[in-house]
């Protein structure tokens, strides 16, 4: 049975923490909040207890995991060399949603975290759950998003639960997180860097701070795709996504033709878009607001699965910002589907 410890900020809660570090050091596994998405973390340097996160997740085992650290200092107990370029990204953005790729010094991180690259995916989450828990435990955690292999990241608790009940002991719950979309990965062992998965540190953000980076964000940039996780079908609730423009008379359009063929149709969308055609919408926010389309994302994807909706439309977002890491996570949850009138005359 998966217990569901709250922490909470009005509470004592030593104890809670102390079951779940207890719980790590004894190679188990518990899932906690992070300011992207939950993670599922076992202890980075047992072999046993990171191949259980392979298993509770069902997860490919050539996909290496990121590894969560709780002080800047811990970089180069793990990692060697640390490039200047990638100081200077941690000073700006740690604790944060960045992930550096290093080489790794070797004989530390389990073989089933790294999958044998001689690289490691190194990040400090910004959220006071996962670095009380960090620190409390001392040792680095490898954690993936805690959901179920393929489908969308966990933003609560109990979307955690919907994938994982019975598969872990623990859930650490901190509520819903803030960011809603997994952290920027960037490669630092290449020429110039490489942005690997767009997330919540964007590429200008980053460039501000070392100048120009490359992006390798697609599967289909390159045959071996850098960060294995991309050439997996990824973020997908039950029924199939189409993506469409953010055009109410081409949404209602859509909505009716696959209604026509007895679809039940789902639409995920911003606020301003609402209309009464579709059988359900799940609004995420104002479309202006992209880092609000990109924190409700998940959840919007994960409402859909409790519908009886067979085609699910996700309205695009601007291409800019935020609005770059939700279009990457749309157009794998879609599979390249997207709705276009001329398709469907
Ligand atoms: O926001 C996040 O990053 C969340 C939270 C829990 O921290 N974690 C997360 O982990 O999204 P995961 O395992 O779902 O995604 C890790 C990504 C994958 O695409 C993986 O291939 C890549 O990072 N990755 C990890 N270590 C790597 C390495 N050594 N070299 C290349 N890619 C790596
Ligand atoms: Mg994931």
């Amino acid at each position: 049975n998966t217990h569901i410890v709250k922490v909470d900020k009005c509470v004592d809660n030593d104890e809670s923490y102390q079951q779940t570090v207890d719980c790590l050091r004894n190679g188990g596994l518990v899932a906690f909040p992070t300011e992207t998405v939950y993670g599922l973390g076992a202890l980075a340097t047992d072999p046993d207890a990171t191949k259980k996160v392979f298993e509770a997740k069902g997860r490919p085992s050539d996909n290496p995991l990121i590894v969560h650290i709780g002080t800047k200092e811990e970089v180069s107990l793990y990692a060697d060399p640390i490039p200047a370029s990638a100081s200077e990204l941690m000073d700006a953005f740690w604790p944060g949603p960045l992930t550096l790729i290093f080489h790794e010094k070797p004989g530390v991180i389990a073989k089933s975290v790294t999958v044998g690259k001689g690289t490691v995916g190194l990040r400090m989450p910004d959220h006071p759950v996962a670095l009380r828990l960090l620190r409390l435990l001392g040792g680095p955690l490898a954690a993936p998003s805690a959901n179920r292999s393929g489908k969308p990241s966990p933003t609560k608790a109990s979307h955690v639960a919907q994938d994982m009940d019975g598969r872990i002991p623990f859930i650490l719950d901190g509520g819903a997180t803030g960011v809603g979309v997994e952290s920027t990965v960037i490669d630092m062992t290449s020429t110039p860097p490489a942005i690997l998965r767009p997330g919540g540190i964007t590429a200008e953000m980053i460039e501000a701070v070392i100048g120009p980076v490359r992006s390798e964000t697609s599967a289909a940039e390159s045959e071996a795709p850098r960060a294995p996780g991309m050439k997996y079908k990824h973020y997908s609730p039950n029924a199939p996504v189409w993506l469409i423009e953010p055009n109410g008379e081409t949404i209602d359009n859509a909505v009716k033709s696959f209604s026509a063929d007895s679809h039940k149709v789902a639409v995920i969308g911003p606020d301003e878009l609402t209309t009464d055609v579709p059988d359900w919408y799940f609004a995420t926010g104002k479309r202006a607001d992209l880092s609000q389309l990109a924190s409700n994302l998940y959840d919007a994807l994960r409402a859909c699965d409790g519908t009886a909706a067979d085609i699910i439309l996700a309205v695009e977002a601007p291409l800019e910002g935020m609005g770059i890491a939700v279009m990457n996570r749309l157009n794998k949850a879609a599979d390249g589907k997207r709705y276009s009138v001329d398709k469907f005359q």
